[in-house]
């Protein structure tokens, strides 16, 4: 079937890059002659029927911004098959023959599931902060964030050291650590406690021992916020119970970590993926996610996709044992 007309949409939590990428499929498909659609609120939109026709114009003076144009959504509705329906119904009606959706392992699963029932091609390209999608070595919004929080920790880091303290620092990622592991190696944290390992107190109290005993007179700890102790204030707690030798503090980041300008990495990244994604439907590819493998551009399976989360770099993890004594 010939393409004429694609829909576009964001979706879960929005990621730096998104714009440079909502920008790239509107100019890229304007360039190929066809009739372009952003959807509105995600899948919710879709259900809703926020469609806008987008021209080159749309999307001028947006690479540079941060969040989403299109705003985002996480839709219950769009997972029941009366919301799927009405989805599929205002697509027919607006005559729309592809859909490329931005966003995480939820939009995906999303796509994966509305595959089985309505037949229409489905591109995923991967935009979410947490950088953990299996099929492609990086997501869009991942360098700003973790660039967004070694700025945060390098002020932290200041204080603590004036005072002699104890931080604990809770970052996002609720299944995954990559946030965690790259922003705690990239700021030199003594410790990184992340969801896909257990917290061992009797560890992190012997690190902290002996992180004294080298005369270490503050110390920074990175916890993702899907550990497995409960959040920064619980197992900052439960460290203060078996060992009150520093004096200790909190600091939950939160969502500063998704907003703010996108790295120049998010920029060409998002517009690669954009540009791609417009390439790959008009040669008729469909139900695939674009990604990175070995820094080339790739298709994966959007099965494959959602299947796992991707896994850490163990590696960097072992450095980061060596390098904070
Ligand atoms: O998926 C991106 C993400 O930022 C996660 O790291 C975090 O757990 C979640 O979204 C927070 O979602 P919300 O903005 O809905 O609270």
């Amino acid at each position: 079937m010939k393409i004429k007309t694609i829909a576009m949409f964001t979706s879960g939590g929005d990621s730096p890059g998104m714009n440079a990428c909502i920008r790239a499929i509107v100019r890229a498909g304007v360039f190929n002659n066809k009739k372009i659609i952003g959807i509105r609120h995600g899948y919710q939109g879709m259900i809703d029927g926020e469609f806008i026709e987008m021209n080159s114009r749309s999307v001028s003076n947006i690479i540079q911004r941060g969040g989403t144009i299109l705003k985002t959504a996480r839709s219950k509705e769009f997972m029941t098959a009366t919301g799927m329906k009405k989805a599929y119904t205002n697509l027919k009606q607006k005559n729309i023959d592809a859909v490329i959706a931005i966003g995480g392992d939820g939009t995906f699963k999303g796509a994966v599931e509305f595959n089985k029932k309505y037949s229409i091609p489905f591109i995923g390209i991967p935009g979410t902060i947490d950088n953990d999608l299996d099929g492609t070595e990086y997501t869009l919004g991942f360098d700003t964030a973790v660039n967004t929080v070694i700025e945060a920790l390098d002020k932290i880091k200041d204080t603590a050291a004036a005072h002699d303290r104890l931080f604990f620092v809770e970052v996002m990622g609720r299944d995954s650590g990559c946030i965690a592991l790259w922003s705690g190696v990239g700021s030199g944290a003594e410790e990184i406690l992340l969801p896909e390992e257990k917290t061992n107190y009797t560890k992190l109290v012997n690190k902290l021992k002996e992180s004294a005993k080298r005369k270490k007179t503050s110390c920074i700890i990175i916890v993702a916020e899907g550990d497995d102790g409960g959040g920064a204030f619980k197992i900052a707690e439960e460290i203060k119970k078996r060992f009150d030798y520093y004096d200790t503090r909190v600091t939950v980041l939160g969502h500063i970590q998704r907003g703010g300008n996108p790295s120049a990495m998010d920029r060409i990244a998002g517009t690669k993926f954009g540009v791609f994604a417009v390439q790959q439907l008009l040669k008729g590819q469909k139900n695939k996610m674009v990604g990175f493998k070995n820094n080339k551009l790739v298709l994966v399976d959007l099965k494959k996709a959602v299947k796992k989360h991707s896994p850490l770099d163990k590696n960097l993890l072992s450095y980061n044992k060596i390098l904070s004594i």
